[in-house]
């Protein structure tokens, strides 16, 4: 088959404010080359701050989510063409996980199947994650000689722990979607016949939230896993002195809601916004 165009390594649609973002190598598994890296940072940067989406989910066309680095496009021939090659390839993948990281938008990862590598970048990038009981997730990378970099190491470890992210990197050998739950790699693992269901459950009630509210409660979670208690403290105190900026008005709304007008409780939902 003819290489994919790049324009066409990735796909997406929008319904109802949900953007399904999929990367769309279907034939070689979804694994991530420099056409992929490319287009999935111009289909970010298109969808980040348009009104009709709301929230992003990233999933993968196929049997895939994606087999991590393209073995052949992203290593083998950069590295034939020279350092330069490489390091630009790696700031074109590490690039797009990055503005995922800190998307203005709650994103989704939709792990429908294989999660192997570079792939856990966009997995860790993502906000929440949802996977197929049977997806299958790897660090392979030391099935075919390398250390897993692209965050890998850093990724799994912060996510699952020492002893298991020492057994999952050493032994390559993979876990199902109810082990990576477990682990806290994902979220929760559905049968796949639901995991659309669920995921689409989970973005409307996401979609019923304060936007500006979610923004900075995912970039505070985000930020003070790296922060001594007090510098957290203080960080929190000006984000949300920073949102008011934003949306002076919202929270006086929820007040309002609840204690004039009784119509809602926070304890048991979000505001009519
Ligand atoms: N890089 C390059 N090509 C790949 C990759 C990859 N990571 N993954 C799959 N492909 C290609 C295969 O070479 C094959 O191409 P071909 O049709 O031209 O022969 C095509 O995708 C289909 O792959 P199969 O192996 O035939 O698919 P199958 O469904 O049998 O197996 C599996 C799927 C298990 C995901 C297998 O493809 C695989 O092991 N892929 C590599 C996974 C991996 O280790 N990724 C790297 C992680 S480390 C890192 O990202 C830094």
């Amino acid at each position: 088959m003819q290489d994919r165009a790049e324009h066409d390594t990735v796909s997406y649609t929008i319904e109802n404010r949900i953007a399904w973002v999929s990367f769309n190598r279907p034939e070689k598994r979804n694994c991530m080359s420099p056409s992929l890296n490319r287009r999935m940072q111009e289909v970010l940067d298109e969808l980040e701050f348009r009104d009709d989406v709301g929230v992003l989910v990233l999933t993968g066309e196929g049997s895939a989510f994606s087999a991590g680095m393209d073995l052949k496009e992203y290593f083998r021939e950069n590295e034939e063409k020279g350092l330069g090659h490489v390091r630009k390839a790696q700031r074109e993948a590490y690039g797009w996980w990055e503005r995922l990281r800190w998307y203005e938008k709650p994103t989704i990862a939709m792990v429908n199947g294989w999660c192997f590598g570079g792939a856990y970048g966009p997995l860790f990038g993502c906000d929440l994650a949802v996977a197929a009981e049977d997806a299958q997730f790897g660090l392979s990378e030391i099935n075919w000689g390398i250390l897993p970099g692209g965050g890998a190491s850093k990724i799994i470890v912060e996510l699952t722990g020492f002893r298991n992210a020492m057994y999952h990197a050493m032994m390559g050998e993979n876990v199902d979607g109810r082990k990576a739950a477990e682990w806290g790699l994902v979220n929760e693992a559905v049968p796949a016949d639901t995991l659309k269901e669920r995921v689409t459950e989970i973005a409307t009630v996401l979609l019923g939230k304060n936007p500006v509210a979610l923004r900075g409660t995912k970039w505070a979670i985000r930020r003070v896993r790296e922060m001594t208690f007090d510098n957290s403290m203080d960080y929190l105190v000006r984000t949300q002195e920073a949102a008011n900026f934003f949306d002076a008005e919202g929270r006086k709304e929820a007040t309002r809601q609840f204690i004039d007008d009784k119509t809602y409780k926070p304890g048991l939902g979000a505001y009519d916004l």
